[in-house]
């Protein structure tokens, strides 16, 4: 309450003062104003953050010119959820930039009520810390980025709205600064589970056995016969066993992915153009544990048609059969310098980095760094979006062209078209 009272205080002689100043200026605050209720709201953790951002009058301006929708996160997303590591990042008085764009990610300069909520495909909008912020509804709940609306329409005034949202979103700047200063590995709320443990002498990651029971075969045995647009065969009688159900656990992070943003291609690759979906959803039935190293959508827009008539094999190129996280990668990277992780393609193997406080995957011109740490972790599948596509070292050069037929959609049990 104290702080509640002291922000609307604050604010209120931040104006006189303003007021004082000769200025141009004609920002000039109404007490209806979302700030002044801002201030005065049930989101104390993130008034007082504004206000240390020393915010008020960049938004007492931009009010004045155009209405503003915040995306408040409630209370505990600050307090209880927010890393603490982060959280001292962010109060570092070198860290201002950071902190002020980390909030003006939160808010956006124009009027979204939830009467004029996108419906399931997203629609962006640029934020005021000048990032494209996804906003769209998805079974029945609105979403904004990555977070969901807890309350909306929480707070109405005539310049402004505020919408309670359940977590924290960081911009991807935010994320990068803080990466780069690396006090902390992640500002991921997913924690990392069963991350394999590196063999000191050998400098090998220790496979750890599955908690069913492992599989007998080699993945690479286990995988269907070859690269191929066929359907998975279907399980005969007495077929493999199912330990798990990897169909469903395939399904959710595919979905993971379509619910975060940016990784539409990809998604579309392994459901509708291939049948990749199916194959790993089979594996992980088997037991195995697979890491996609997910080439975002940017990263896949630049490919060209010809590498793309091989979208197989460019998947299988990203799929690591270990289990691995983000801190597992950077640990390895960084104890070891350079790590080679097996794929699915064999026998290529893609080489592993630490470069500017993340991963790097690959060398030279075809490298990705490991973008968006574990998009999804489940323990046998973990998802690591990166911001390019990579191929083995020996095919830096494109292959030689050839006839280029649109690769068919198959069949899929995720999606039937
Ligand atoms: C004040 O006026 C000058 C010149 O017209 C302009 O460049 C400046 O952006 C204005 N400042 C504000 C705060 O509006
Ligand atoms: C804010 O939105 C309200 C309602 O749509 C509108 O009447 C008002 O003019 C807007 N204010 C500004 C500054 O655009
Ligand atoms: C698969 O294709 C269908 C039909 O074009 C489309 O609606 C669906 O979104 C695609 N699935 C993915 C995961 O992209």
């Amino acid at each position: 309450m104290d702080s509640q009272i002291y922000g609307v205080l604050l604010l209120l002689l931040f104006l006189t003062v303003a007021s004082a100043k000769p200025s141009n200026s004609t920002a000039q605050i109404n007490s209806n104003s979302v700030l002044v209720a801002l201030l005065d709201s049930r989101y104390t953790e993130l008034s007082e953050l504004v206000e240390k951002a020393l915010l008020l009058h960049t938004l007492e301006e931009a009010v004045a010119k155009h209405n503003i929708t915040i995306f408040a996160p409630r209370n505990e997303a600050l307090e209880r959820d927010l890393n603490p590591e982060l959280k001292r990042f962010l109060l570092e008085p070198g860290n201002l930039k950071s902190l002020q764009n980390l909030l003006l990610f939160h808010m956006i300069p124009t009027r979204i009520d939830s009467n004029h909520w996108p419906a399931s495909n997203p629609v962006h909008h640029t934020s005021l810390s000048n990032d494209r912020i996804p906003l769209r509804a998805n079974n029945g709940d609105k979403t904004v980025s990555t977070a969901k609306v807890i309350k909306s329409d929480d707070i109405i005034r005539p310049d402004g709205i505020i919408h309670g949202i359940e977590r924290l979103m960081v911009p991807k700047s935010v994320q990068q600064d803080f990466n780069a200063r690396r006090n902390l590995r992640a500002t991921s709320a997913v924690l990392p589970e069963g991350a394999p443990e590196v063999d000191p002498r050998t400098h090998r990651l220790l496979k750890k056995a599955p908690t069913g029971a492992p599989p007998a075969l080699s993945i690479f045995d286990a995988m269907g016969p070859g690269p191929s647009l066929a359907p998975a065969p279907a399980p005969g009688p007495g077929g493999p066993q199912h330990h798990f159900d990897g169909e469903s656990q395939v399904k959710d992070f595919i979905q993971t992915l379509l619910h975060y943003g940016g990784y539409n291609e990809l998604a579309d690759i392994l459901v509708n153009l291939t049948s990749l979906a199916t194959e790993m959803g089979r594996l992980v039935s088997e037991g195995y544990v697979l890491t996609v190293l997910a080439p975002n959508d940017e990263a896949m827009a630049k490919l060209t048609t010809e590498r793309l008539s091989e979208p197989e094999q460019i998947m299988y190129y990203h799929l690591i059969p270990e289990y691995q996280t983000e801190e597992s990668m950077y640990n390895s990277v960084r104890r070891f310098g350079e790590v080679n992780y097996d794929t699915l393609r064999l026998p290529h193997k893609v080489v592993a980095e630490e470069a500017d406080g993340s991963v790097k995957f690959g060398q030279g011109e075809g490298s990705a760094y490991l973008f968006d740490p574990d998009i999804y972790t489940d323990g046998r599948i973990s998802v690591q979006g990166i911001d390019g596509v990579l191929f083995p070292a020996e095919e830096t050069a494109p292959p030689v062209a050839k006839v280029v037929s649109k690769p068919r959609r198959g069949a899929s049990f995720l999606y039937p078209i």
